[in-house]
């Protein structure tokens, strides 16, 4: 198993309070929210999607991060860039409809200031009406961190954050062979659930619940837990688990992998709000958890592979799905529990192990923000 970081294996062996589960509060309590969206959420590396969708010049891509309307763009030099959808002349949003569309460059809707996709201003209607110390200069869009990884866009709207491959800690290294020439996109899912957007991904990180919400769907692919490793870095955890002889028998595995790509599956926690499984098969699934209000989120499911060579799209959708759904009756269960007034915080079994990593990172950022 890897080496436990110190700090970590420090913190899993503490008996103060911070070592219990987060307080029903945490789940319930609407003002917490907005302190998420700037304390957690504007402060971390936020997973977008697929980097194939920007693989030609001119192409923008209007999407929501965090509550806030973003375009990612490739420049003049093919690199990413991401800005705020936001005109800096009077506010207006430049480009209305989200997803991903051909443009040149951005021409505001609200009086015509254009911009080229280095993000740069380059007319205005009018412009000898405006002050004479008017300069184009002045009014670039704002804009905000993107970096690529293994072909999947993140952004962060913070500076002071650790660069993304840090902040991904073993990832790129264990994962750098998942991802092929011919890996594509092969299911894309939204669900609504209602419950906490942190219930949901405490669930998404709890090993210990396998065995019983899903003896027939995740149990089987996972194995006995008896196998199952954990390991932490800062901002990541993951549950290694072998696979088994009766998943062997049915799938394909990348000749390219080496030893433990080859021989396991991945389930990797990445702070605040993301899960990537990856397995020897060439699938490589997202699972993303955006809050909506205190107690309703978005769950959104992309699931990667290889035609051909991975399962089909249709057999990926239907298992990923079956365990989704036990998923969420678990957590709306939960969320009922945690709004009865009847609960506080319970103990840990070292199964949930990864849930306490990410609700001590919770703690750190609203205490510091
Ligand atoms: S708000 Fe965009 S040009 Fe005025
Ligand atoms: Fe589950």
């Amino acid at each position: 198993m890897p080496k436990m970081k110190q700090y970590l294996q420090n913190y899993l062996q503490t008996t103060d309070l911070e070592s219990t589960f987060l307080d029903a509060k945490y789940y319930t309590d609407p003002e917490l929210l907005p302190q998420e969206i700037q304390g957690i959420f504007r402060r971390t590396w936020l997973y977008v999607g697929d980097a194939a969708n920007l693989s030609t010049p001119e192409m923008v891509w209007v999407t929501k991060v965090a509550g806030c309307s973003i375009l990612i763009v490739r420049d003049s030099n093919s690199t990413l860039k991401a800005f705020h959808n936001v005109c800096p002349h009077r506010a207006s949003l430049l480009v209305t409809q989200p997803g991903i569309h051909s443009l040149e460059q951005l021409v505001c809707p609200y009086h015509a200031w254009v911009y080229n996709l280095d993000g740069e201003l380059k007319g205005t209607p009018a412009k000898n009406r405006f002050p004479a110390h008017f300069c184009y200069k002045d009014f670039p869009l704002k804009t905000i961190q993107c970096e690529e990884w293994l072909g999947f866009i993140f952004v962060c709207f913070s500076e002071k954050t650790t660069p993304l491959l840090e902040y991904l800690g073993e990832i790129p290294g264990s994962l750098k062979e998942h991802r092929t020439e011919s890996t594509q996109l092969l299911v894309k899912k939204h669900y609504s659930v209602a419950c906490n957007w942190k219930n949901y991904h405490d669930n998404t990180l709890c090993d210990y619940h396998v065995p019983v919400v899903h003896p027939h769907t995740l149990n089987p692919l996972q194995g006995s837990v008896r196998y199952y490793e954990h390991s932490f870095d800062e901002y990541v955890n993951l549950l290694y688990t072998p696979t088994t002889k009766e998943w062997r028998s049915h799938n394909p595995v990348l000749d390219h992998l080496r030893d433990r790509a080859r021989l396991g599956f991945f389930t990797y926690g990445i702070f605040p709000n993301l899960h990537l499984v990856a397995l020897p098969n060439g699938v490589l699934a997202w699972i993303r958890i955006d809050p909506v209000t205190v107690e309703t989120c978005q769950v959104n499911l992309e699931i990667y592979g290889i035609p051909g060579f991975s399962p089909l799209a249709m057999e990926l959708e239907r298992d990923f799905e079956a365990f989704m759904r036990e998923d969420i009756a678990i957590t709306e269960g939960v969320q009922k529990g945690y709004a009865s007034g009847a609960y506080t915080a319970g103990i840990a079994n070292e199964l949930e192990g990864r849930i306490l990593h990410q609700q001590r990172l919770i703690r750190r950022f609203l205490k510091s923000c």
